[in-house]
């Protein structure tokens, strides 16, 4: 079920995060009750092993837009994270148990520095950052989310892939115990996803741990995830427990569950219908009844920082 803020609320008043948390989160977690706090005292990515716990240390990063975010509540209700479920109110209501810690990380393929990692001493060595983007979901509906990750090409260029890395693989965890949707066969798993490695070293991309400044929700992909803008949502890999360095192009899920209507590239075109829906327009969750739709901009409005990289790509073959 898509929880909806009525439209009439002005959106001074919409920022109602810390009390859904209080009310969700906090009280069925008992988390933060004598939770230690958490201060900065040296450079680098903190992230308090608690759910929902405010992230330290989080500067504002570039390319932020300016328009009305989406509701704590709508960006943390309305998923997609088939593990948990096919249906947008699934992960909320699924992933409350899953256990984000303790978690590892393993590092593969073509790089000078490989391995596993604990979760935080793979993100220890960059900064976080927030960056409030426009998503753009395959299924024409759109959000606004102010992130918090580490951006993606400082991570690449610290595990300093050879020249025989021409792409990067992500694949989420893969627990039947934890992931009840794991327990069906509605996509090949584990979830897979990737990047070329201009893509991927490209400044835009982020791994986000954390939403609205606090550590990001189970459902939203905890700890770690993928965020491209420019690309329909589902390259936003959640649940990350491995990324390797390839010279051949990586399987993607809902490439292999469906390849003549979610292609490697998946970049927002306007122009480029998806066979069974049209992809110029786009509802913007949370923008109230009678809103009406948007026009979807190409590359998500994002062009200027991604257009070259396709300069001699032909996007309708290669959507
Ligand atoms: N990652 C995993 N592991 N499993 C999924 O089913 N769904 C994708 C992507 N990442 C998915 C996933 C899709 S289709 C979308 S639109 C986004 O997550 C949704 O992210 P959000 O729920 O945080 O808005």
């Amino acid at each position: 079920m898509l929880i909806k803020k009525p439209a009439d609320i002005p959106p001074s008043e919409i920022t109602s995060e810390t009390n859904f948390l209080n009310r969700r989160d906090f009280l069925r977690s008992g988390a933060l009750a004598g939770g230690a706090l958490v201060t900065t005292t040296a450079a680098g990515a903190l992230v308090p092993d608690q759910r929902g716990a405010q992230l330290p240390g989080v500067t504002p990063g570039p390319f932020s837009t300016s328009e009305t975010q989406t509701s704590y509540e709508d960006i943390t209700t309305y998923n997609n994270y088939y593990e948990f479920g096919t249906n947008k109110a699934d992960p909320f209501a699924n992933a409350q148990d899953f256990k984000p810690r303790p978690w590892t990380i393993s590092v593969e393929g073509h790089a000078d520095k490989t391995g596993t990692f604990d979760f935080e001493d793979f993100i220890k060595p960059f900064d976080l950052e927030e960056r409030i983007y426009r998503m753009r979901c395959v299924e024409a509906w759109s959000m606004v989310i102010p992130w918090v990750g580490i951006p993606l090409a400082d991570v690449v260029k610290y595990f300093a892939p050879t020249s025989k890395a021409r792409f990067v693989a992500f694949e989420t965890l893969n627990d039947p115990e934890q992931m009840p949707g794991v327990r069906r066969p509605n996509l090949d798993w584990p979830y897979r996803e990737g990047l070329t490695i201009a893509e991927a070293t490209n400044p835009l991309p982020l791994l986000a741990v954390g939403i609205y400044g606090r550590a990001i929700p189970n459902q939203n992909g905890a700890p770690i995830r993928l965020v491209v803008p420019w690309k329909y949502g589902f390259k936003g890999i959640k649940g990350i427990v491995k990324i390797s360095f390839t010279s051949t192009r990586p399987q993607t899920s809902w490439n292999m569950a469906a390849p003549r209507e979610y292609g490697f590239y998946a970049n927002v075109n306007p122009q480029v219908d998806h066979p069974r829906w049209s992809q110029a327009r786009e509802r913007r969750i949370g923008s109230g009844l009678f809103a009406g739709k948007q026009e979807t901009l190409m590359f998500n409005g994002y062009g200027e920082h991604v257009a070259h990289l396709y300069k001699d790509l032909n996007l309708r073959r290669n959507f």
